[in-house]
């Protein structure tokens, strides 16, 4: 009989990516995948590390299977990713109902580990050293990417597909945990990644994002020579089949005029760049350890936007950093009003236990505070998106459709024609009403009408 699996994800694009890749490896060991957690006997949370708020939604939702995993002890309950590997045994204590705890860097094992807790083995938890626990080749050894072979059924959409070409982060940004829970950087070979994205594109999938927390400090060695980001690029765009190429996250340092180039000519690049600041204050990104001033932030934007018109460019930000004032507040406002991002992800600072800002400085910008930046600053970055989106009102758009929108997914099953949703190759949303057959194929559409988030129209 299969097993039923439930994978619930939460945070950024490469722990969706790891539930997949997981969810794709326990499908081929005869396990079935279903949408409801009381359907399912092993359930399996990935989770997120970044804010405190991510954490305590999964302790409270663990919370909650306390009483279905004593009337039910046979069903297995898993935390796996960033939070396993920060909390470990911790999470046993605060839920000792949980059978199993792995870390980003032991995915691979996850089969086994199952197959022996079902044996009646006892709980379980694999996790990666401690970034200051060993030396640096050990630590390294201890994260073990997984990237097994890509399966169409463990993708929600079969015609886009994500791809890593590195794991951890070196950066150490004083507010983040990601070096610490996802270990070292470590860029995968150019040539397995390239193996990857032709099998993808053999499996018609059109549109492909490279995953990695700073992406375009990508570097192979691997092969004798070096081997960056842009050069990637160059090697993907003549994928056959292949149609669409994006890549996040950025870090302002190592925009280089060649990775400007590349998006610049190759035809399948996407002119999108998701290129966090995290905030407009030199004194404050300094204390973040971001290694970058405002000024040279801003070059780096005159540059994009001088050889890629038309590229969209998105940030992060975050407001109520230890020691914001007013007058840093306003600088960051500033970056957002001049640099007419197409949008920005804003965040309230979060202290995270074993990172530097939250062992040298005191949280000290009140919630109230942080809430009213955020709200303020939200606001300003929305007016900029209504106003640069109302130009593309009468417009014609070419989307990747990927299937009903929120709205269409409630729409009943039995009707054919439901609300679609699709993104431009500028990362876009648009909406439009549609057959359910449409989903995958890229479409013109022509723009009726636009908000600062989505553009509304009809195919053409
Ligand atoms: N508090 C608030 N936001 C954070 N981010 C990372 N760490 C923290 C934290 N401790 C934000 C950054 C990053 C995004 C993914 O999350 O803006 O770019
Ligand atoms: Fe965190 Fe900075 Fe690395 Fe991004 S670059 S994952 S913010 S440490």
């Amino acid at each position: 009989m299969p097993r039923r699996l439930h994978i619930q994800t939460v945070g950024c694009q490469m722990n969706v990516l790891d539930s997949e890749l997981v969810a794709a490896e326990l499908l081929a060991a005869g396990y079935e995948l279903v949408e409801s957690p009381r359907r399912a006997d092993t359930i399996l949370f990935n989770t997120c590390s970044v804010r405190q708020h991510a954490e305590d939604k999964i302790y409270s939702a663990l919370g909650r299977l306390k009483h279905v995993k004593q009337q039910q002890p046979q069903k297995i309950i898993g935390v796996l990713g960033c939070m396993a590997q920060k909390d470990q045994e911790k999470i046993f204590r605060r839920a000792p109902h949980v059978d199993l705890v792995v870390g980003p860097g032991q995915l691979g094992q996850l089969p086994g580990l199952l197959e022996r807790i079902a044996a009646g083995e006892g709980p379980r938890m694999e996790v990666s050293l401690d970034r200051s626990s060993g030396s640096r080749a050990s630590v390294r050894r201890s994260y073990q990417p997984h990237d097994p072979l890509r399966v169409v059924e463990a993708r929600s959409v079969p015609h886009q597909a994500m791809v890593r070409v590195m794991f951890g982060c070196d950066k150490f940004c004083t507010y983040c945990v990601v070096p610490s829970v996802r270990g070292p950087e470590q860029s995968r070979p150019a040539a397995e990644i390239e193996a990857e994205v032709r099998c993808l594109a053999g499996q018609g999938c059109l549109e492909v994002t490279l995953l990695g927390q700073t992406v375009n400090s990508y570097r192979d060695e691997s092969g004798g020579g070096v081997v960056g980001l842009a050069e990637l690029l160059y090697r993907l765009n003549e994928v056959e089949g292949l149609r669409r190429l994006k890549f996040v996250t950025n870090h302002p340092q190592h925009v280089t005029r060649e990775l400007i180039e590349a998006v610049r000519d190759l035809p399948k690049v996407s002119p999108y760049l998701h290129v966090p600041a995290q905030s407009g204050s030199n004194r404050i990104l300094r204390r973040m350890k971001r290694g970058y001033t405002a000024e040279e932030y801003r070059e780096m934007l005159a540059e994009i936007r001088s050889e890629i018109p038309e590229a969209a460019v998105t940030s992060d930000f975050i407001v109520g950093f230890p020691g914001e004032t007013h007058e840093d507040y306003r600088q960051t406002v500033e970056l957002v009003r001049q640099g007419r991002f197409k949008n920005c992800f804003i965040f309230k600072y979060s202290p995270r236990p074993k990172t530097k800002a939250a062992e040298l400085y005191a949280d000290d910008v009140p919630e109230e505070v942080k809430r009213r930046r955020n709200n303020e600053l939200l606001a300003v970055q929305n007016a900029i998106s209504l106003q640069d989106n109302q130009p593309l009102v009468g417009r014609r758009v070419e989307i990747l459709v990927e299937g009903p929108s929120k709205l269409g997914r409630k729409q009943p099953p039995g009707g054919d024609v439901v609300q679609l949703v699709g993104r431009t190759v500028c990362d876009r949303i648009v909406v439009f009403e549609g057959p359910r057959h449409l989903a995958g194929q890229l479409l013109p559409i022509s723009v009726q009408r636009a908000d600062a988030v989505t553009l509304f129209g009809k195919p053409t």
